[in-house]
């Protein structure tokens, strides 16, 4: 019995999480799967160069949603992806993650009856203030099926009261999709020397840091942005810095008027990068800071120091056993932690359980049987 399975993205860090689930499904044969993006992210380097080095198929179903105020951009996917449901009746919709797209595809799904698949289930934060949140704590809600990707994830289900058989620790697909791509990855040489970066700027294994910064919480407000940049300023006098710029951070730099603050032949500022580009900066760096989730995961998988610039994290797991420490944006704090790396090593950390690069497999396997054991009752 084959069963048809819509696979949602919207948004770059869907794409890496759906690859390996993509090959799962179709080595499996069991499972047909349709490809719907929303269309959030639509930016040929947000968008079209993953689907290339990820080797993900064109999609199926594009809703073509783009930007838009959360309430817009949710609103208008639920209503884009209403008609794509009634007329591919597929037998399960499966939802990566947790951006707005979503919540809003397990939402529509889950009011018309049809089941709801969530893999990377169970992360919390605690922090209500970040939509991606809110978006967490919902989609479990209303999902029948909750693949987790750490042990401890299911506890937090269980005491927002998910049921126990709903739910099954598989690992973490972003990491199957590191392993199969590491040997592919660019070398930072060839990234710097390809952007024409500035002789301090060789790519050699651990001669520079990198950084990301997008989450609206460390971006949206002048206050806060500027004494982070003046600290990243400062930090790029012990070691070169390279920053690939979200659309969203280059936004309000330029429109605060800081781009002045990042004018060094120390500080590498790059468009957004194609996963392959990305992963081979991550694997070379020394230590890299963040605030993105995926990334508090690669660093871990990587053995890379990874400085989160957050109060808080739904990913624990690369606190306790990787080599995540959380540093707010308090710049004395984030100063000190940077000596420290530079002058003893960082954390060096260990793989979490099922961080192995099959979770894919155990997905879909188990998605099989549970399809199958609900089409024979
Ligand atoms: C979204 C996710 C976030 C994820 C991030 C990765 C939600 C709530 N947030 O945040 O969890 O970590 O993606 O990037 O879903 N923009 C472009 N081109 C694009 C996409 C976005 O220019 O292709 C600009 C637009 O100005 C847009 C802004 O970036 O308004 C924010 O995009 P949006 O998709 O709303 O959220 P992200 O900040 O990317």
């Amino acid at each position: 019995m084959t069963h048809k399975i819509l696979c949602i993205v919207g948004a770059r860090p869907n794409f890496m999480k759906i690859a390996p689930l993509m090959a799962a499904m179709e080595g499996n044969g069991h499972l047909v799967a349709r490809l719907v993006h929303t269309g959030q992210h639509y930016d040929a380097a947000m968008n079209d160069q993953f689907f290339s080095d990820l080797g993900i198929p064109a999609p199926h179903i594009n809703l073509e949603v783009g930007s838009g105020s959360h309430a817009v951009q949710t609103a208008e996917i639920m209503r884009r992806f209403e008609p794509v449901l009634d007329e591919e009746q597929p037998a399960a919709v499966l939802v990566v993650g947790d951006v707005n797209s979503t919540i809003a595809c397990a939402l529509v799904a889950a009011k018309k009856g049809v089941p709801v698949v969530h893999v990377e289930a169970g992360l919390r934060s605690f922090d209500r203030t970040m939509p991606e949140e809110i978006n967490r704590v919902l989609t479990d809600q209303i999902s029948h099926l909750l693949f987790t990707t750490e042990r401890l994830a299911r506890n937090n289900l269980l005491r927002e009261g998910i049921a126990d058989e709903a739910i099954h620790f598989a690992g973490n697909v972003m990491i199957d999709t590191l392993h199969h791509h590491l040997p592919r990855a660019v070398p930072a040489s060839e990234l710097f020397s390809r952007v024409g970066a500035p002789a301090d700027l060789t790519g050699q294994p651990g001669s520079y840091a990198g950084l990301t910064l997008h989450r609206p919480s460390n971006v949206d407000s002048e206050s806060t942005l500027r004494p982070l940049l003046e600290a990243l300023r400062d930090i790029s006098r012990d070691i070169p810095l390279v920053f690939p710029l979200h659309p969203r951070t280059r936004g309000r730099i330029e429109q605060f008027g800081l781009m002045p603050l990042l004018e060094s032949t120390r500080i590498l500022i790059l468009p957004p990068l194609g996963y392959l580009e990305m992963l081979g900066l991550t694997r070379n760096a020394r230590f890299f800071m963040t605030d993105s989730g995926g990334l508090q995961e690669e660093t871990t998988a990587l053995g890379v120091p990874c400085l989160t610039l957050r109060d808080n994290t739904e990913r624990e797991i690369t606190i306790d056993e990787g080599t995540n420490t959380l540093v707010g944006t308090d710049a004395h704090r984030l100063r000190s932690e940077v000596q420290l790396i530079l002058s003893s090593g960082g954390k060096a950390g260990r793989i979490p359980e099922y961080w192995d690069g099959h979770a894919a497999k155990r997905i879909v396997q188990s998605l099989g049987d549970w399809l199958d054991r609900r089409a024979f009752h």
